[in-house]
């Protein structure tokens, strides 16, 4: 078995902790935007782990889906590979996963056919936005489907930190899952979510807060995934007017569109922690790990 992927830090710890060679994957993008991934050394008749993550930032989860779409499809096609298990840290549109307007689509669920048709044999993801979609496991319907946790890897961050009195908090009513989640692994006892909406059609958010005492405490603001940073921003200023002593900002995929990073420290954020799901600078926590024991445990 070969591991194909870009030639970076993840990927060469997953090499490493599965005993695999890594085949380097290029990245390439031409001036008008198309793109060119190559896989430079032979794979026939091998089986292949495929691990390819999304870059932070605007417009990329196009890029990175047809990269991924086109890379297993030369695979399979073209180069010859046997199964091909598939590493998708973060997997894109999870979050349309219902029809919430009369004609829009339901991403998520067309997605997975077109990497099942595309020639993933398995699929192994982290915390997967679907709360409405049944599991991940469920939206594919012809090969296996893994969804790891990425709050274990936040904890093992989180827990490296003197904190006092500590609570944890979700941004909105979605978040408690998260919130708990988290708590479970830091050994937290107590945790809950603010209250969110927002605008369908502007994306505006408003936050309703709680009658909780966080005078003093230091407050993680938990969250699955940060985009805009809007929804993490207006939880973190909450919890410092609520008289939080420390405010550390911790979620597991760094989207980061530009401008929200900055949202979330002016709001008042002590600390950002974040997972590796995401091709990110700033990443304090590894999935690495998870990834490769579950690989190693079929
Ligand atoms: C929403 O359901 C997610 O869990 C996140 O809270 C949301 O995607 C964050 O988006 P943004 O950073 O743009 O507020």
């Amino acid at each position: 078995m070969l591991l194909v992927g870009p030639e970076d830090d993840f990927n060469i710890k997953i090499a490493r902790g599965l005993g695999l060679k890594l085949v380097p994957l290029e990245r390439r993008i031409f001036p008008d935007g198309e793109i060119c991934p190559r896989v430079q050394k032979e794979v026939r008749g091998s089986d292949v782990v495929l691990s390819l993550r999304m870059k932070s930032g605007v417009g990329r989860p196009n890029d990175y889906l047809l990269e991924v779409l086109f890379t297993l499809r030369n695979l399979k096609r073209h180069m010859g590979a046997g199964d091909i298990v598939l590493i998708m840290p973060y997997f894109p549109y999870a979050r349309q996963d219902a029809i919430f307007r009369i004609g829009e689509p339901l991403s998520p669920s067309y997605l997975a056919e077109m990497l099942e048709d595309a020639g993933a044999s398995s699929i192994v993801s982290v915390t997967v936005h679907l709360h409405r979609l049944g599991s991940f496991s469920e939206i594919f319907k012809k090969i296996k489907a893994t969804n790891l946790s990425g709050f274990k890897a936040l904890s093992e961050s989180i827990k490296r930190l003197p904190l006092q009195d500590p609570f944890i908090i979700g941004p909105d009513t979605e978040s408690i899952h998260w919130a708990r989640e988290l708590a479970q692994f830091c050994g937290i006892g107590e945790y809950d979510a603010f209250r969110k909406e927002r605008d369908i059609e502007t994306g505006d958010i408003r936050t309703y807060i709680k009658e909780i005492d966080l005078k003093n405490r230091d407050v993680i603001v938990v969250d699955d995934m940060v985009s805009t940073g809007g929804t993490m921003a207006n939880a973190v200023a909450a919890a410092k007017e609520m008289g939080a002593r420390l405010v550390i900002s911790a979620f597991v995929h760094p989207i980061l569109v530009p401008g929200s990073v900055e949202k979330i420290l002016g709001a008042g954020a002590d600390i950002i922690i974040a997972t590796d799901t995401i091709e990110w600078g700033g990443s304090k926590a590894s999935v690495t790990g998870d990834i490769i024991d579950t690989l190693r445990g079929g």
